[in-house]
């Protein structure tokens, strides 16, 4: 009787839903109509359909056009569909966004009921989870479940979400593989009334990151307890309902419920009944005594995480909000007496702040010429920059000689801690090492190109690059150029900060630098987190005339890429992978800056498998016959330099 009762409850708000609005425009700008950007969008989108259907998985992501009229668009099909379908979706979707989202840079969809494709463009790169979680649509049923019937609902559709969530977090195979991030489940309800649901995320999220969990955790929470839901967002979709909405759910079944006992053996259950009912009584009280002090743990947590969530969306706008008293940091730190480690700019130590906030404070060294006024504004501009592969900058700290920068702690050290230890290099398996690559790309894309300040980092190493708690890479160091107050412009300039083995040729020759330098870096830490050796210490015993890079590089012409490889990871990775690693590397350390890739790009062939990679040229500090005498004079100082930055004056 009483499923009866729960099942009239729910039964009303059938199918109420509008599933027509299942898009969202992105407001971040909008374009003049026939303009570049109007041409290059239209021209994309056109492309779309054929591009989508060509890819694998029926997945395509791409951009057409150069800075502000460059148009990023993605297009992917569900599982299960069939090319023409395909096809037809994301022209109609392409076209309802156009028309929807008049003149808008951006805007996405998950049109179709059921859904059956995805389509997405943005003037913007598709980055970064946290500032992809919003814009988002909810599209639910008006009222909430029936307060009577929660108590039997709530277990059931939460256990199903979060059996779910967990699912499509982990169907992830390769990149843009076929039924990757997808998951269609059924819990049964009552046994005449089943609830059904179905998540995707899209394939080009970071492999092995929580991206794909954390987007689908908010849409489920945004659905809270009503009735029948959707909710989009531009990396995952979401919908329950008490229909089958999809064919998805066709070959599902449901898990059998438990047998009713036959009339003859009732006695004998009954009295098993009497002897375990005291039992199960405890044996409940505990559990429920645990759960609630879990519970407990979990709002902590998440009332924690709303705070710093809160602060970072509150926006720095003053530099007195990021200003620390010397007094607070002396505390702090324990009058600087756990040093982590020397920077190129200064000792960093450990502190934690009254609030329980652990902090790392860099003391920079008394050479800064920077005068007062511009350190605090160029502070200010770094503060700026939050990403979630850079380190945090929480503020500053300046009372006469002393100037101090205030840092979130990375609690994992720093990547050459792992990849350059003989025992530790082996926690460093290859997902995990892809995971740090693919993080370290989106990081200094973050800064050369969606920071909308071009910062230059001209220091990447290894040491440079910290991990958190997930083994996911932060770069740190970035912005200090500015903040010592030296020359932007990237032409000439008579004082080289950078480190020996990490600099392309053009920097350490003619002091030239520009985005690509940094790409340059990039090329060689990917060969060392591939390699597990620092290129510095890097030294082959039948050819001294030989580097890191080159080495590779001859490895490339032989066609022996693989033994490049760490020993550890060697037997476990993904072959291809690997090598596309090491051929986009040789990319980055190509001799001309002109032939090396943008980051945006090298995310792009990261991410993508379908994406073709051009042969490289040689790199920097190639050995041809002949050698000139500063290449020599570089060459034999190699293999000693210690872990100090180098620099020329
Ligand atoms: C844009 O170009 C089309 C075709 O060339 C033309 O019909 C239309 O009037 C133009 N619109 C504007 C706003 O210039
Ligand atoms: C997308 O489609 C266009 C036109 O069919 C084609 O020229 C282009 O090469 C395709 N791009 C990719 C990456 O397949
Ligand atoms: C269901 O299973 C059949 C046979 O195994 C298969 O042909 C069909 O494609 C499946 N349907 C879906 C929606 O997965």
């Amino acid at each position: 009787m009483k499923q009866r009762s729960l099942f009239t409850i729910l039964c009303f708000v059938l199918c109420v839903v509008s599933v027509s609005a299942q898009q969202q425009c992105i407001n971040n700008g909008n374009f003049t109509p026939n303009s570049t950007y109007d041409v290059n969008l239209r021209l994309i989108l056109s492309y779309l359909p054929s591009n989508v259907t060509a890819g694998e998985g029926f997945f395509y992501s791409g951009s057409i056009g150069t800075e502000q009229n460059r148009v990023f668009a993605r297009g992917m099909c569900l599982p299960g569909s069939t090319s023409d379908d395909c096809s037809v979706c994301i022209k109609t979707a392409s076209d309802g966004l156009l028309r929807s989202c008049l003149n808008q840079k951006g805007a996405f969809t998950w049109p179709g009921e059921p859904i059956l494709c995805h389509v997405r463009y943005s003037s913007t790169f598709f980055d970064d989870i946290s500032t992809e979680l919003y814009p988002r649509k909810i599209i639910h049923n008006t009222g909430d479940i029936n307060s009577n019937a929660l108590t039997e609902f709530t277990p059931i559709w939460e256990g199903l979400m979060a059996r779910m969530i967990v699912t499509t977090s982990v169907t992830k195979s390769k990149p843009s593989s076929s039924n990757s991030y997808y998951t269609a489940d059924v819990a049964a309800l009552t046994p005449s009334q089943n609830i059904y649901a179905l998540m995707q995320c899209t394939p080009d999220l970071t492999p092995h990151s929580r991206d794909c969990e954390s987007c689908l955790r908010q849409n489920v929470g945004d659905c809270g307890q009503k009735q029948v839901c959707i909710v989009i967002r531009a990396s995952c979709f979401f919908r329950w309902d008490l229909k089958k909405f999809s064919k998805a759910f066709d070959n599902i079944t449901l898990a059998a419920s438990p047998p009713s006992l036959q009339p003859a053996k009732k006695a004998k259950a009954k009295a098993i009944v009497v002897i375990l009912v005291p039992i199960v009584v405890v044996v409940i009280i505990i559990v429920i005594f645990v759960l609630l002090a879990r519970r407990y743990a979990v709002l902590c947590w998440r009332r924690k995480k709303f705070q710093e969530f809160d602060f970072e969306q509150s926006g720095i706008t003053t530099v007195d909000s990021l200003q620390f008293d010397f007094k607070t940091i002396k505390v702090a730190t324990k009058n600087f007496s756990d040093r982590l480690g020397q920077g190129g700019f200064g000792a960093v130590f450990k502190g934690t702040l009254p609030n329980g906030i652990e902090i790392a404070v860099k003391r920079l060294s008394k050479a800064s010429a920077q005068g007062e006024e511009e350190f605090k504004n160029e502070v200010l501009v770094v503060a700026k920059l939050q990403h979630r592969n850079l380190v945090r900058l929480f503020g500053f700290c300046l009372e006469g000689e002393e100037k101090i920068l205030v840092y979130e702690f990375v609690p994992n050290k720093s990547l050459d801690y792992f990849l350059f230890d003989p025992t530790k290099h082996e926690i460093l398996d290859w997902s995990r090492r892809y995971n740090i690559i693919e993080g370290i790309a989106r990081g200094i894309l973050y800064l050369h190109q969606d920071s909308r300040l071009t910062i230059i980092h001209r220091d990447l190493k290894a040491s440079n690059i910290l991990l958190d708690a997930d083994m996911n890479p932060k770069i740190a160091d970035f912005g200090m150029a500015r903040i010592f107050g030296m020359d932007q412009s990237g032409a000439n300039t008579n004082k080289i900060v950078g480190t020996r083995g990490y600099m392309p040729p053009e920097y350490v020759m003619q002091g030239l630098f520009s985005m690509k330098s940094d790409v340059y870096s990039f090329g060689v830490l990917v060969l060392e987190i591939i390699c597990g050796q620092n290129n510095r210490f890097f030294q082959q015993s039948d050819n001294t005339t030989e580097n890191f890079v080159t080495y590779a590089w001859r490895l490339w012409k032989s066609e022996s890429l693989l033994e490049l490889v760490d020993s550890s990871i060697s037997e476990n990775c993904e072959k291809e992978e690997v090598k596309r690693c090491i051929h986009i590397a040789l990319l980055c350390v190509q001799k001309d800056p002109k032939d090396r890739p943008t980051l945006s790009t090298i995310l792009l062939m990261l991410t993508s498998n379908t994406i073709d990679l051009p042969d490289p040229q040689p790199p920097g500090f190639f050995f041809s016959n002949r050698r000139n005498q500063l290449q020599e004079g570089l060459e034999s100082s190699q293999c000693y330099s210690s872990e100090t930055t180098f620099e020329r004056v």
